[in-house]
């Protein structure tokens, strides 16, 4: 049976990877990596099919950058020049990004079956565009894996019939767990002359963060009193390098040595900084779930967030930009609050997803 693996965004190849792998080890089931281009520079992209093993996608539909609507659209133009020559027995999307919902609603109207793979998720604010593209794909997905039970949850309440839904745990996690041996290996932190434990890693790209002048100006400066008392390991984004240089804002962190501005990160090179790191201060859902199993501090600088298990039962905290320097303290204090990993968190969720697809006989 074919299955296409639509990857596209940075956050994509991290979930489609062990699910590749754990079909390919079926024996019995054909992973077609189809990646849209939505994310192209060789450090948001390429960089994960070499970490994480994958073959070169074997469809590209080379869409690029543009507004909502240009990359919504371009993808579903190109994807269904590809379903129109020859369809799957299954696609499956993941996440919430653009070419998610532009996938989905092509393999539908095409009568292919959808899976969606991290279902369920809500933050209950329609202002992120990743809110819509969760609503749209779960509301026309014909099977909704869940990462967490508050995914179940919120999947009944919206009338998404319950034999559509399972609860397979968070794929996520089994990259890191695939994957944790080589990320041991490295001690990246030493390149920014910082010590195990001893520094903050950031991470910010939501467009409420870094889109706009005044908010990212804040947010630089609440970045800059902390990286007085500790250094701060800034991956950027390419959304907020744009806005850094635009803004120039880039000069005014730089100013002080303990910041350090770098391209975005390979994922082992991006996990090893985090294993090590004292804390994250990061808008990015990922990092919400990896600090999580880590067991590691984590401010989230947004005012919601749709895996709210991370907070409950994890690490992480949600943290107003003006609360921030506080909340720092707190963990500099040893105050902060210690977690749990969520149910089904174990590295193993791809093995449940193959299992799911076997028994439906579709
Ligand atoms: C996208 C997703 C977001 C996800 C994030 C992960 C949507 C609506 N947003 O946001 O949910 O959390 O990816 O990283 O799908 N750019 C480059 N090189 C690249 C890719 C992007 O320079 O390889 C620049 C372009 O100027 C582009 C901008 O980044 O316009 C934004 O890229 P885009 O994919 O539209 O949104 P992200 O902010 O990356
Ligand atoms: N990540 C990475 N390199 C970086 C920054 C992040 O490999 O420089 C990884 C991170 O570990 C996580 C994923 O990228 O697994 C999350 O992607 P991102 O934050 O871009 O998207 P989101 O999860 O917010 O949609």
């Amino acid at each position: 049976m074919e299955i296409h693996l639509i990857a596209a965004a940075r956050p994509n190849f991290m979930k489609i990877a062990p699910l590749n792998h754990a079909l390919e080890k079926s024996g019995w089931a054909k992973p077609v990596i189809v990646h849209t281009g939505q994310h192209y520079d060789l450090n948001m992209s390429d960089v994960f099919f070499k970490n994480f093993k994958l073959p070169d996608p074997h469809i590209h539909l080379g869409v690029g950058s543009g507004t909502h609507a240009e990359q919504t659209g371009n993808v579903m133009i190109e994807y269904e020049k590809v379903l129109m020559g020859q369809k799957p027995d299954l696609v499956v999307v993941a996440g919430d990004v653009n070419s998610t919902v532009a996938a989905s609603l092509v393999a539908v109207k095409l009568g292919v079956n959808l899976a969606h793979l991290e279902a369920g998720l809500r933050s209950f604010d329609r202002t992120m565009p990743e809110e819509i593209n969760r609503i749209v794909t779960d509301s026309i997905a014909d099977i909704l894996w869940t990462p967490s039970l508050d995914g179940n949850e919120n999947l009944e309440n919206s009338g998404v019939a319950l034999d559509k839904i399972e609860f397979v745990g968070n794929i996520m996690i089994d990259n890191l767990v695939m994957t944790r041996d080589e990320i041991d290996k490295l001690s990246i932190y030493q390149d920014f002359k910082c010590t195990k434990g001893e520094y903050g890693l950031v991470t910010l790209h939501r467009p409420s963060n870094v889109d706009d002048k005044d908010v990212l100006e804040m947010l630089c400066r609440k970045l800059l009193s902390i990286a007085e008392k500790i250094p701060l390991i800034f991956p950027v984004h390419p959304r907020t390098r744009a806005r850094l240089d635009e803004y120039d804002l880039s000069h005014y962190l730089e100013k002080i040595q303990s910041v350090h501005l770098v391209e975005p990160l390979g994922y082992l090179e991006f996990m090893n900084l985090v294993f090590n790191s004292r804390f994250l201060i990061t808008d990015s859902g990922g990092v919400q779930e990896e600090t999580t199993f880590l067991g590691i501090s984590c401010l989230t600088l947004r005012p919601n967030t749709e895996r709210p298990v991370t907070v409950t039962q994890g690490t992480n905290r949600l943290c107003k930009p003006e609360d921030i320097e506080n909340m720092v303290d707190s963990i500099l204090n040893g105050s902060f609050a210690s977690g749990s990993i969520p149910d089904l968190w174990d590295g193993k969720t791809a093995e449940r997803v193959v299992e799911s697809i076997r028994k439906r006989q579709l």
